[in-house]
C-alpha cells in the first residue's frame, strides 16, 4: 500500500514538475508575444503615419478620425478667442502645454473626456479654463483635501474665485457655498468636493439639481478618475458611487483626469461613472526633465545619513520631499534631518488637519525645506520648483511610485527622483498589500525596477504603461543609461538550489524562516541549528539578498504569511517552481554585475578624491578655517558623485 502511494506521490511530483516547466515555456513565450505585439504596434504606426504624409486627404476611418481630433487642436471655436485671452489674463500663461487645447476645446464641445497625461502635465487647467469662461460653476470631485487647498491656494493666487467643501468645512462655509450654488452672481467658478459629499450628502445632492435646474452647473470634472476603479492603484469606494452625477445629469460634460490608467481601467471608469463613449485624450507618460535614480539601502541608518548628505549639499536651499513608509518613520526621518539643521517637517494622515495644513503651506511658500511624508501627502501637491524627491522607502507599485516621483520638476526644470532599494523594505510593505488585490503583483513590478541593471528605468515604467519605447529617448536621464554598469547573465542554478536545500531542512525541523533569516543562514551566521542547513555561500550579503529577491520574482520562493491580532509575519518557502530545480539539468539565470567590472573606475575615483582632500586640507590650513572636517568631505563628496545632475550650489 505503501509502495503504491510513493509510486503514485513520485509520478505526480514528475507531472507537477513538467506541468511548472510547460508554465514557465508559457511564460516565456507570452512575454515574447508581448514584446512582439508591442513593436508591431509601432511599426504599423510608423507606416500608418507615412501613409497619412503621402496622402493628406485620405478617407480611411482611422485617420478621418485622427483628423477630426487634429480639428480640436484649432483655434476656430465661438470660445477660441476667450480661451486665448484668459489663458493669459486669468492664469498668466502664454501657451498651451501638448494636448491641453484639445482637451478644453473637447469639453467645451459638451464632450465627455478623459484626460491622460503625466504627473504635473498640466491636467487641471484642463477643467479650469473652461470653468472661468463658462456661465455658473464647474463641480470638482478630489479624493484628498490636501488637494483641494493646494488647488484652492494656487487658484487664489491668479484671483479664479473658488470654493470647497469637506468634512472639516465649518457650518457656516457650508451655507453660504450650499447657497453660492445657486445663486447665478455666485462668487466661485469652481467648486471642490470629495467624493463622500456627493455619496453621503443628501442636501448637497439636492443643491446640485437646483444647481442644474438654474443652468448653474456647467460642467463635472473628476480629477484622478482612475480612483473609481478597483484594478487601479489608488481605488476609493466613494468613487464608485460617482455614476449618479451623469444619470441625473446626463446634459453636463464630464472630464475626468488622471496621469496613470490603462485602456482597460478607463474602460472600467467609464462603465461606473455612466459615461457613454468618452473621448480620451492621452500624451506619453515621458517626463524628459526627471533624472531616475535606484540606491541600494544597507541600512535606514545609512540611508538617512545618505540622504542628509544629499539634501545638505547637492540640494542645498533647493525645496523637496523625502517619502516613507509609516508615521513613525515620518517622525524619525524628520528629527535626523533637523538635526543637521535642514527645515524637515513630517506629514503624515494621523496628523489633526490644521498641522497638515501648515506644513502644506509652509513648503510651498518656502519657508520649510523639505517634507518627510508618508503617501498622505501625494495626489495633486502641485508645487512647481521641487528638486527631488526621494523615496527612503521603495513604493508599493510602479504606478504610484510614478506619481509619487511625478511632484518633481512640475516647472519643467532638470529635477532627482531618488529611490533607496533595501532588502527588508520589499516584506514591510509586502505584507501591507498582502490583503489588496493584485498587490504583490504591482509590489514585485517596482522590485523589479529597483533590480534592474542593464535595463533603462524609463524602459521598464513605458511597458508598464503599454507605451512603445525607444531607449534612446531617455537622454541619459536614468542612472542605467547615464552609467551603464558591466553586468552578465549569471547561472544561479547552484545558488537556487543552496537556498531550497535552507528552505527544506528548515520546513523538517517545523521552522519558518524569515527572508532575512534565510539570507543570514546561508551566509552561515544567525543561530548555530540554522547555519549547519547548508553550504555557505561566498556571494555578498547584497547579491545574495539580490538573489533571493530574484527566485521570488520568478517564483522558485514565494511569500507566505501568518496573522496575528497585531502583526503580519512573512515568510519564505518553496514556489511553485521549485520543483523544477530538483531536475539537475534546469537552470535558472539572472543579469549580475560582473565581478571587477567597474574596479579600475572606482580606483580611478579613490584617487581623485584623495587627491582633493588633501587639496582640501592645504586651503584649509593656509585659510585656517573652523569648520569640521567631515563638512568638507561631504562637500566635495556631493560634488564628484558621479550621479549628479545638478551640481552643488555651495
Ligand atoms: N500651459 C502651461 N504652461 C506652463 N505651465 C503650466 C501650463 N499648464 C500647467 N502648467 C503648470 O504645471 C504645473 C502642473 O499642473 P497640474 O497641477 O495641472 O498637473 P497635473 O497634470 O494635474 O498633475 P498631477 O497628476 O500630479 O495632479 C502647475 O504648476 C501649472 O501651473
Ligand atoms: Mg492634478
Ligand atoms: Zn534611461
Amino acid at each position: 500500500m505503501d509502495n503504491g502511494n510513493n509510486d503514485v506521490q513520485a509520478e505526480l511530483d514528475s507531472v507537477e514538475a513538467e506541468l511548472e516547466l510547460v508554465e514557465l515555456q508559457l511564460s516565456q513565450l507570452l512575454q515574447k508575444q508581448t514584446d512582439l505585439t508591442s513593436r508591431r504596434n509601432f511599426l504599423l504606426q510608423q507606416l500608418e503615419e507615412a501613409c497619412e504624409a503621402a496622402l493628406p486627404s485620405s478617407s480611411s476611418s482611422s485617420s478621418s478620425c485622427r483628423l477630426d481630433l487634429q480639428h480640436y487642436d484649432g483655434s476656430d471655436f465661438s470660445w477660441s478667442a476667450d480661451v486665448q485671452r484668459h489663458l493669459s489674463d486669468s492664469f498668466h500663461l502664454s501657451t498651451f502645454r501638448k494636448l491641453q487645447l484639445r482637451a478644453i476645446n473637447l469639453t467645451l464641445s459638451g464632450r465627455d473626456v478623459f484626460v491622460v497625461m503625466p504627473t504635473g502635465g498640466g491636467k487641471s487647467l484642463c477643467y479650469q479654463l473652461p470653468a472661468v469662461l463658462t456661465q455658473g460653476f464647474t463641480l470638482v470631485v478630489t479624493p484628498l483635501v490636501s488637494l483641494m487647498e493646494d488647488q484652492l491656494m494656487a487658484l487664489k493666487a491668479v484671483g479664479v474665485p473658488a470654493a470647497m467643501l469637506n468634512a472639516s468645512s465649518s457650518k457656516l462655509e457650508n451655507k453660504s457655498v450650499l447657497a453660492g450654488m445657486v445663486d447665478p452672481s455666485s462668487a466661485f467658478k469652481l467648486l471642490y468636493v470629495t467624493p463622500e459629499k456627493i455619496a453621503k450628502s443628501k442636501l448637497f445632492m439636492s443643491r446640485l439639481e437646483k444647481a442644474h435646474k438654474a443652468a448653474l452647473l456647467s460642467r463635472i470634472a473628476v480629477d484622478e478618475v482612475h480612483c473609481c476603479s478597483q484594478w487601479g492603484h489608488d481605488f476609493r469606494s466613494d468613487y464608485k458611487l460617482l455614476g449618479i452625477l451623469k444619470r441625473q445629469f446626463p446634459d453636463v460634460p464630464l472630464i475626468g483626469l488622471t496621469a496613470t490608467a490603462s485602456t482597460s481601467l478607463l474602460n472600467d471608469c467609464s462603465n461606473i461613472l455612466s459615461v457613454r463613449e468618452p473621448i480620451t485624450v492621452s500624451s506619453s507618460f515621458n517626463r524628459t526633465n526627471l533624472y531616475y535614480e535606484v540606491r541600494l539601502k544597507s541600512s535606514d541608518s545609512d540611508a538617512i545619513t545618505d540622504i542628509c548628505s544629499l539634501i545638505k549639499n547637492r540640494y542645498n536651499q533647493q525645496s523637496g520631499i523625502v517619502y516613507v513608509f509609516s508615521q513613525k518613520d515620518a517622525a524619525l526621518v524628520s528629527a535626523e534631518l533637523q538635526k543637521r539643521n535642514i527645515t524637515a517637517f513630517p506629514y503624515h494622515a494621523n496628523m489633526n488637519p490644521e498641522d497638515k495644513t501648515k506644513v502644506h503651506r509652509r513648503w510651498s511658500s518656502n519657508k520649510i525645506q523639505v517634507v518627510v511624508a508618508t503617501v498622505a501627502f501625494g495626489m495633486g501637491i502641485d508645487k512647481p520648483d521641487v528638486r527631488f524627491v526621494i523615496h527612503h522607502t521603495i513604493s508599493k507599485s510602479l504606478e504610484n511610485y510614478y506619481q509619487e516621483s511625478g511632484r518633481a520638476g512640475r516647472d519643467d526644470k532638470p529635477a532627482d527622483c531618488i529611490v533607496y532599494f533595501g532588502f527588508s523594505d520589499v516584506f514591510r510593505i509586502s505584507s501591507m498589500v498582502v490583503m489588496e488585490n493584485v498587490g504583490q503583483k504591482k509590489l514585485h513590478q517596482m522590485v523589479n525596477y529597483c533590480l534592474s541593471l542593464d535595463r533603462c528605468r524609463r524602459s521598464l515604467m513605458a511597458s508598464h504603461f503599454d507605451e512603445v519605447w525607444d531607449d534612446e529617448d531617455c537622454g541619459q536621464m536614468c542612472d542605467v543609461c547615464r552609467h551603464p554598469t558591466d553586468c552578465s547573465e549569471v547561472d544561479i542554478s547552484t545558488h537556487a538550489r543552496q537556498l531550497l536545500q535552507i528552505l527544506e531542512c528548515a520546513s523538517s525541523m517545523d521552522e519558518r524562516l524569515t527572508p532575512l533569516k534565510l539570507v543570514e543562514a546561508w551566509l552561515g551566521r544567525g543561530p548555530a541549528k540554522h547555519r549547519k542547513l547548508s553550504h555557505v555561500t561566498t556571494l555578498s550579503r547584497s547579491s545574495a539578498e539580490s538573489v533571493v529577491l530574484h527566485l521570488l520574482l520568478q517564483g522558485y520562493l514565494r511569500e507566505d504569511f501568518s496573522f496575528t491580532p497585531y502583526t503580519t509575519h512573512f515568510y519564505v518557502k518553496l514556489g511553485r517552481k521549485s520543483s523544477l530545480l530538483k531536475d539537475q539539468s534546469h537552470s535558472v539565470s539572472i543579469k549580475m554585475r560582473t565581478a571587477g567590472g567597474a574596479g579600475p573606475q572606482v580606483l580611478m575615483f579613490l584617487i581623485f578624491l584623495i587627491f582633493q582632500l588633501l587639496l582640501y586640507v592645504h586651503i584649509n590650513k593656509a585659510i585656517n578655517t573652523t569648520k569640521p572636517f567631515y563638512e568638507h568631505f561631504e562637500l566635495i563628496f556631493a560634488y564628484f558623485y558621479p550621479f549628479s545632475t545638478t551640481p552643488p550650489n555651495s
